[in-house]
């Protein structure tokens, strides 16, 4: 089976963190959720009382906060300053604040660094890291052995979006959740840094009709052939 890092990129709502998780378990290798880090440093903004879209106070923020995110694909550690946010890194304030975050080039610059050096010391360890997030195959790990870009009908995306907030009790209906999406989306595709894009030579998968089975067995495959 292949090793070294698999990059999954795509937009929300694709099934991409179930499936990076899935994935991971089904070969063994650690799992990183670069989303998870700009969400933490979003929580963080707003809790500061700081302006997500005022990019100099988001990387004064960003500067001072410490954040790890665990590799191991059957629970993910998140932690803001040493306190568990895996739950609240998921609210409906953080989608909303998360892309102005997401889109400074600073704050970008020390997450990357900090992608690099967990990838590096989980393939020392493990030997292989799947990597979920939107420029993993075009900036983070250019010479990934395999980059996967997911797609999703609209429709498909607001309902798995939907259905993930009803399982962590978040109040929403598909049409709310189907706007915030589109909105977080063309925040990612359009900003000046590291846009969302589906690298050159990633397999595009559209997961629109598939369940969370068949898009673990769909990456499993693409996995073992190029293994
Ligand atoms: O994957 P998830 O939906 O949790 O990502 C949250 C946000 O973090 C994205 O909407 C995007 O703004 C940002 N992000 C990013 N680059 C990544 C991963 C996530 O800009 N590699």
């Amino acid at each position: 089976v292949l090793r070294g890092v698999i990059a999954l990129d795509g937009p929300s709502g694709t099934g991409k963190t179930t499936a990076a998780r899935g994935l991971a378990t089904r070969l063994g290798s650690g799992y990183l959720d670069t989303g998870a880090m700009y969400r933490v440093i979003a929580l963080a903004v707003l809790r500061a009382g700081a302006d997500p879209a005022d990019p100099a106070a988001v990387l004064a923020v960003a500067e001072r906060t410490e954040l790890t995110v665990g590799t191991d694909p059957a629970g993910v550690r998140v932690l803001l300053d040493g306190e568990d946010v895996a739950v609240a890194i998921r609210g409906g304030d953080v989608d909303h604040a998360v892309s102005p975050v997401s889109a400074v080039p600073e704050v970008r610059a020390r997450l990357v660094d900090e992608q690099r050096r967990i990838i590096a010391e989980v393939l020392a360890a493990q030997g292989g890291i799947v990597v979920d997030g939107r420029d993993i195959g075009t900036v983070v790990a250019p010479d990934a052995p395999l980059k996967v870009f997911l797609t999703a009908s609209p429709e498909a995306r607001a309902a798995r979006r939907s259905a993930e907030h009803g399982a962590t009790g978040v109040e929403s209906t598909v049409e709310s959740v189907r706007a915030a999406v589109d909105r977080r989306d063309r925040l990612d595709s359009t900003r000046a840094a590291s846009p969302l894009r589906a690298a050159e030579d990633a397999v595009a998968l559209d997961t629109s009709d598939l369940d969370r089975e068949q898009v673990i067995t769909a990456l499993t495959g693409l996995a073992r052939e190029r293994g």
